[in-house]
């Protein structure tokens, strides 16, 4: 470890800056910069260097064979989910990402698009006049289901759902704060251990009986379970065996649900904080919900941050126009300031020069997208929720590693354009149905040590049908 870099204040013994995350990640790691552009902070007994400038951060990303997936996070994340493509180390990734990547083609975008919008209009339709709404996990429900049905075109009944979706709930909640507690801890057959235990054998179960069903089925659905079932190796032999298998589908249902639905959940948060940012968009998403009940398969294609930033690693130009550009950046916005992957590690796996810090093997590395998007030499007042920033004249300046909520490089979110549509699909039909509010008893801070960043309760009080 370099002994150059800054030390985080206010790391302690054992469980060394576990408590400034618990009480405000977004600040905590935003906070970074104002120290240096390479800070050292503790995950539990891990010393790790934070990349807090775009550049350095960006090297990071990018160059994923030195700065391979590892170190606290992934080491609990393989313990949990295997080695899937977001969790495996760089001499398996190209293989795998490889044999995903046709279920994420942007031709199968609309069909996607079909069924967000089914469930989006299903969970809208839901709501009553009135009725006070706990929205994270009501949306949580909704994309997990969402990532079902897309991914593995699968009618799982509503118990597996839901059973499902508190695994995956359990699982989310505990792999990011068990980086704080040492390995013994975690095998002690306390509750919190062995509803943690539990949760991932349930989850194994039911994924095992969804690829059965997959198995016994009608051929390939052109979906990411029949990919995976028929991949095979570039010279023709081999293919993934049924855990392989396991660890891709639960790499999805984790990577795919709680993302969505917190990215949506702190959107409809600050949106309820800038009531002209909320009646802009609701202007915006008036005119779908008079023209259809029924979700449009052409909705929201985010306006995302423009391809044409310079050198960003943003998406591409080729992507349609979208009718909806306000909630595009709404959405994007929301990711910037609340980043639902807010910390990430990784290790380096040879001595390498970082900002001119010679790291030798082994380095320990946290990926913090705030420690990036709140600053304020590369986002003009970055605390302020202003969603015209995404304006593409305003973009231009930005320089590559300024908008990393997706991450970069051969590692960045095979999700993206998934995980920006459906987000976009979530808040407009759900705007376009119904006035949403704070409710009192609501708590907008990030759950602690969650997983992905997240409020604990938002409440919104449903209104008079838009
Ligand atoms: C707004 C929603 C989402 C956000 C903010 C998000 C964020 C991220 C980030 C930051 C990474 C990189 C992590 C790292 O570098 O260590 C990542 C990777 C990944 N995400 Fe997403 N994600 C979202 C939605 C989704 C969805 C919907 C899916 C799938 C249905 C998905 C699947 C993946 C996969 C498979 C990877 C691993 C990619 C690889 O290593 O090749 N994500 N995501």
């Amino acid at each position: 470890m370099t002994r150059t870099a800054v030390v985080a204040p206010g790391g302690w013994p054992v469980i060394g800056h576990a408590w400034p995350m618990m009480r405000d990640p977004v600040r905590f790691t935003g906070s970074l910069a104002g120290l240096g552009d390479l800070v050292e902070v503790r995950l539990g007994p891990v010393r790790a260097l934070v990349p807090c400038h775009p550049d350095l951060l960006w090297q990071v990303l990018t160059d994923d064979r030195v700065f391979d997936k590892g170190g606290p996070f992934f080491d609990r994340v393989r313990a949990t989910i295997g080695n899937g493509v977001g969790s495996c180390p760089h001499a398996q990734h190209r293989r795998q990402r490889r044999l995903i990547q046709p279920a994420f083609h942007h031709a199968r975008l609309a069909r996607y698009a079909e069924v967000m919008g089914q469930e989006a209009a299903a969970l809208a339709s839901g709501w009553r006049d009135g009725q006070v709404v706990d929205v994270y996990p009501a949306l949580f429900g909704a994309a997990l289901r969402t990532a079902l049905r897309c991914l593995f075109t699968t009618r799982a009944d509503d118990a597996a759902v839901d059973r499902m979706r508190r695994s995956v709930e359990t699982l989310l909640h505990q792999i990011t704060a068990r980086m704080f507690v040492p390995g013994l801890l975690q095998r002690l057959p306390v509750p919190v251990n062995r509803r943690f235990d539990r949760a991932l054998a349930d989850l194994r179960r039911d994924i095992d009986t969804l690829v059965a069903d997959y198995r016994r089925g009608d051929g390939d659905r052109g979906d990411l379970l029949s990919s995976l079932l028929s991949a095979r190796d570039e010279d023709g032999s081999g293919g993934l065996d049924d855990a392989e298998i396991g660890d891709q589908v639960l790499t999805m249902l984790v990577a795919g649900s709680d993302s969505v639905a917190a990215t949506v959940s702190w959107a409809l948060h600050l949106l309820d904080r800038h009531p002209d940012a909320m009646a802009a968009l609701r202007d915006e998403v008036a005119e779908p919900a008079r023209r259809t009940d029924l979700p449009r398969t052409d909705l929201p294609r985010a306006d995302l941050p423009r391809a044409d930033l310079p050198r960003a690693d943003l998406p591409r130009a080729d992507l349609p126009r979208t009718d909806l550009p306000r909630t595009g950046r709404v959405i994007t916005e929301a990711l910037r300031l609340y980043p639902p992957g807010w910390l990430f590690t990784r290790i380096t796996t040879e001595e390498v020069e970082l900002g001119g810090r010679r790291l030798p093997a082994g380095t320990t590395l946290a990926f913090c997208p705030s420690a990036v998007h709140l600053r304020p030499d590369v986002h003009d007042r970055p605390d302020a929720f202003d969603p015209d920033r995404w304006l593409p004249e305003r973009t231009r300046h930005l320089p590559r590693g300024a908008f990393v909520a997706f991450g970069g490089g051969a590692r960045k979110c095979a999700g993206q354009e998934f995980g920006l549509t459906e987000s976009s699909v979530l808040l407009a039909t759900l705007l376009s149905r119904w006035r949403l509010r704070a409710a009192a008893g609501s708590d907008t801070r990030p759950v602690a040590l969650s997983t992905a960043l997240r409020p604990r309760r938002l409440l919104l009080e449903v209104g008079g049908a838009a």
